[in-house]
């Protein structure tokens, strides 16, 4: 079925919340519903609506899979508690980076965390619940991607043929596939979210796994989580789209206290962009990144090299895997 876009000027907030909240109610009955929450954007705005359709019967499940920032999981269920949410904290960490061991290619990384998500840990929620199913954040743009071959989004089952009741045992509703980040940020600030989280720069379903190139281990995850928390530090000011932290594979020569050290080396990337389809690199300011390097060589021991990506998307894209 095709899905019709709903252009952020053709949006009315309010009749859309109203309309989801019914399609939701009516879709589940009297049954219960499961939903994962990361703290971005999309899967607050899809936790609200969830909430305000089921209340109690929506369960709400926070996935530590390794691969968050520093903090996320304690930081998400906090937030929610002061809305009214409760969230609980499952711990897939073990299977998340077993399910990685060993895979460089990035498709089949994220083929590796789609199935970890929606067979193994969810699988296993949905069963010990007993819901059918399950509500999730796609957007219109992870769609379109997927679509179009340019990067298999975690999040895209059906519309790539996968039937999820066969597959996995529940089906899935996806109340926000139709709008784009600048849409959901509306709907999200409507439905009473802080504007700490609608207005939160965009973080991908693999996580950080988006942002190691090559195998991910989790010292490679932990020294991609340091120089993102110096990164998010650093920039948050800018009100760029989107700001991150890669880890490179090859590792490159340098000098760390008057001795050659082959280490490792970290890319920045900070975006302009409206939707994620197209960005431009931000003009960054000299001296910040000058202090990027800095913080980032001081701080992360096994690292000698910063670079700043100047390439556009496309033929970039946003993240590296
Ligand atoms: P790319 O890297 O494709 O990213 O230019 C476009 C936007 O989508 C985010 N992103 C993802 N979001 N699942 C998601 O939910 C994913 O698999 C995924 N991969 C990328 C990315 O952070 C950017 O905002």
């Amino acid at each position: 079925m095709k899905i019709e876009e709903i252009r952020i000027e053709d949006l009315r907030p309010e009749e859309f919340i109203k309309q989801k909240v019914e399609e939701i109610s009516s879709t589940v009955g009297n049954g219960l519903a499961v939903n994962a929450l990361s703290g971005g954007v999309d899967s607050s705005a899809v936790t609200m609506l969830g909430h305000k359709a089921l209340g109690e019967r929506l369960k709400t499940y926070f996935i530590d899979n390794g691969l968050m920032r520093q903090g996320e999981p304690g930081y998400v269920a906090s937030t929610f508690k002061k809305l009214g949410v409760h969230v609980d904290l499952i711990d897939a960490r073990k299977q998340f980076l077993d399910a990685l061991a060993g895979i460089t290619d990035p498709e089949e990384k994220r083929e590796a965390i789609t199935q970890t998500f929606y067979k193994d840990a969810f699988g296993l929620l949905v069963r010990e619940s007993g819901a059918k199913y399950l509500l999730q954040g796609t957007n219109y743009t992870d769609v379109e991607e997927t679509l179009a071959g340019i990067k298999r989004q975690h999040n895209i089952l059906e519309q790539l043929g996968i039937n999820t009741e066969e597959t996995y045992g529940y089906r899935v509703m996806e109340p926000i596939i139709q709008l784009r980040k600048s849409g959901i940020r509306e709907i999200g600030k409507a439905l009473g979210l802080p504007e700490e989280i609608y207005k939160r720069p965009p973080f991908p379903g693999p996580a950080l796994s988006a942002r190691v190139i090559g195998e991910v281990t989790p010292e490679r995850i932990e020294l991609v989580r340091k120089a993102t928390k110096i990164v998010e530090e650093e920039l948050s000011n800018t009100e760029a789209f989107q700001y991150l932290a890669i880890l490179h594979e090859d590792r490159v020569t340098g000098m760390k206290e008057g001795k050659r050290e082959y280490g490792f080396q970290i890319e920045v990337r900070c975006w302009d962009s409206v939707d994620a389809i197209t960005g431009s690199p931000t003009r960054l300011p000299h001296d910040t990144l000058d202090r990027l390097a800095e913080r980032i060589t001081k701080e992360l021991a096994p690292v000698v090299s910063v670079t700043y990506n100047i390439t556009k998307k496309p033929p970039s894209t946003i993240e590296a895997v």
